[in-house]
Parts: C-alpha cells; sequence; structure tokens
C-alpha cells in the first residue's frame, strides 16, 4: 500500500460497488467518443469521480502540431479541478480504442494511463491524502484492470517531496 505520505485513511473507498465503477467505465468509454484524435485515430475517454459521488469527464484532443496533443487524462483532471478541486477525486477510469460501426468505442486491448498521466494522478492523490483508483478498461468494455496509483506509479515524486525545498 502506499508510503505514509498519503497519510491516515489512504485507501480508496472499499466499499466502491461494481456498478458504480461499471458506470464510470461506461462514462469514459462515451466521452472518448468526444476525442479530436484525427491523427493517431485512437480516442481515449476518462471520467473522474469524487469522494462526494460526482463525475466529470475528459477525451484526447490532439493537434496539427503533434507534440501539443493533450491526453484524456489530463483533460478531465483538468475538469475535476474546476467541478470539486484535485483533492476530492476518490476513482479514475480510462478506456481507448476507436470508435466501431455501430457508434461506440471499440477495442480489445486494456488501455492504461500513460506515464506523465500517472505522475498527473500521483500529485492529485498526495493533494488529498488519499491513494486514488484507477480503472483502465478496453475500448469494447469488457475488460476492466483495477489498480490504485501507487502501484502505477510507485516510489513516485510528488509534493511533498518539496517538503526540503529552501
Ligand atoms: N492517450 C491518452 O489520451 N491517454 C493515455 O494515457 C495514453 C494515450 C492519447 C494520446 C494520443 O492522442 C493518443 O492517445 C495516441 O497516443
Amino acid at each position: 500500500m502506499p508510503s505514509p505520505a498519503y497519510g491516515p485513511g489512504a485507501v480508496p473507498d472499499s466499499s466502491t460497488s461494481e456498478a458504480a465503477i461499471e458506470r464510470l467505465v461506461e462514462e469514459a468509454r462515451r466521452a472518448a467518443l468526444r476525442a479530436y484524435a484525427p491523427y493517431s485515430r485512437f480516442s481515449v475517454g476518462c471520467a473522474i469521480e469524487s469522494t462526494d459521488g460526482e463525475i466529470v469527464v475528459g477525451a484526447n484532443m490532439e493537434n496539427a502540431c503533434y507534440r501539443l496533443g493533450v491526453c484524456a487524462e489530463i483533460a478531465a483532471l483538468n475538469a475535476a479541478n474546476q467541478a470539486f478541486g484535485l483533492d476530492r477525486i476518490a476513482r479514475i477510469a480510462v478506456a481507448g480504442g476507436h470508435v466501431g460501426e455501430s457508434g461506440e468505442l471499440a477495442g480489445a486491448q486494456v488501455v492504461t494511463p500513460c506515464g506523465g498521466c500517472r505522475q498527473s494522478i500521483f500529485e492529485a492523490a498526495q493533494l488529498g491524502g488519499r491513494d486514488v483508483a484507477v480503472i483502465s478498461a478496453n475500448g469494447d468494455g469488457d475488460e476492466t484492470v483495477a489498480q490504485i496509483i501507487s502501484e502505477l506509479l510507485p516510489r513516485g515524486f510528488g509534493p511533498a517531496n518539496l517538503a526540503d525545498a529552501g
């Protein structure tokens, strides 16, 4: 489990129901349909739930200047910060793939957050003093992997490490 930096009450809410997780994954899959990804043609959606059950979403947004593209998780983290604050994030769902013929998100492989996004999720986790659950899903939505951010980014560098700054 997480480093002591998370403090007491650090575990994600264990009362999380299957239905709540399924709903969050569906929100992420739906958000992916609003991705702007003409270059990679890989649509990613992210749904973030607050400790009070509020949900916000984001999707990846690419740019003709390729390196300026924004990941779905960063878009959703920004929305979460506006809606309820980074420190109140309880869990995050991510799903990626392509828009299938049915108009729904499709794809076999489970999409976990990229390294940069893990770092940004870690920042939110340390701010809130709790570990954050990350549910990664495939595009089809029939395969999920549930983890916590301290597992996805072990011994991460966060705001707490800056305590020794002058
Ligand atoms: N992408 C995300 O939005 N999140 C991730 O964690 C992995 C990658 C996006 C970036 C880019 O627009 C597309 O997926 C292909 O890499």
